[in-house]
């Protein structure tokens, strides 16, 4: 069976987060206003901006991601490679929201092959970090699906290859909910029960973030499903 396939009848029962109706729940423009400018570096720069936004699903917070950036950035082209584990969304995303400047992929960002992808895109910008980086709503699937970890090991990826770093972190009782509705649905997550980063996902996840270089410049107030967006830069 394809890993990527939902389970069951509940297309809520995914592996990865790769919800197909995501956007029905999750409002982008709702989800945009728990941003903030002071999260983002200063700069009068009139070079382009590189983006990278991982786990991108289908496209429509990228898009407005896009839109805000390029309220900061006036003098700049916005780049974005948007990258999604699942190859059924990233075609939707292409189809549906079309973005000047930017490349949707699918790839893994576990995978060391996949990650030649994004080496490569930044090789032919002609850089060796991205501007800025998204990762909303994504630590959790990486966590429940390379353990504690694969999830430091992400973390650490994305440190070296972004200078400022724009995190949503799920909090624990996500993973709960995720963990129920797989089981509901007749399979689990079989890491779960490993993880030793639980309750204090959040600080964990801080921890790493603040080590070798990048220091926490913002911190969102929660938002109405409790998660806060915060911003890391070198
Ligand atoms: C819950 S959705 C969040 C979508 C979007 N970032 C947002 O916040 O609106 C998580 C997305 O991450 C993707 N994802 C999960 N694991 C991934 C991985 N290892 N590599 C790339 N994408 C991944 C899923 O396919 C899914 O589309």
């Amino acid at each position: 069976m394809n890993e990527l396939q939902f389970l069951g009848s509940d297309p809520g029962a995914v592996k990865h987060g790769n919800f197909i109706n995501y956007y029905s729940f999750h409002s982008p423009a709702q989800r945009i206003t728990n941003l903030h400018d002071n999260m983002f570096p200063a700069t009068t720069t009139k070079e382009p901006i590189l983006c990278l936004d991982i786990g991108c699903n289908t496209g429509e917070l990228t898009k407005e991601l896009q839109a805000y950036i390029k309220k900061i950035y006036t003098e700049s082209d916005i780049y974005f490679l948007a990258v999604d584990i699942d190859q059924t969304l990233i075609q939707r995303a292409k189809e549906t929201n079309p973005c000047p400047y930017t490349t949707y992929e699918t790839l893994n960002v576990m995978d060391e092959a996949d990650r030649q992808v994004v080496k490569k895109y930044l090789e032919d910008h002609g850089k060796q970090t991205f501007d800025i980086t998204f990762c909303f709503s994504v630590t959790m699937w990486i966590h429940l699906n390379n353990g504690d970890e694969g999830l430091e090991q992400f973390l650490q990826y994305i440190k070296s290859i972004s200078t400022t770093i724009i995190i949503e972190p799920q909090p624990w009782n996500c993973y709960r909910n995720a963990q129920k509705r797989i089981k509901k649905s007749g399979s689990t997550f079989p890491l779960y029960e490993t993880l030793k980063i639980r309750s204090n996902v959040d600080l964990e996840i801080e921890n790493v973030m603040i080590q070798n270089g990048h220091k926490k410049v913002y911190e969102s107030g929660s938002s109405s499903w409790n998660r806060k967006i915060q911003s890391y830069t070198k």
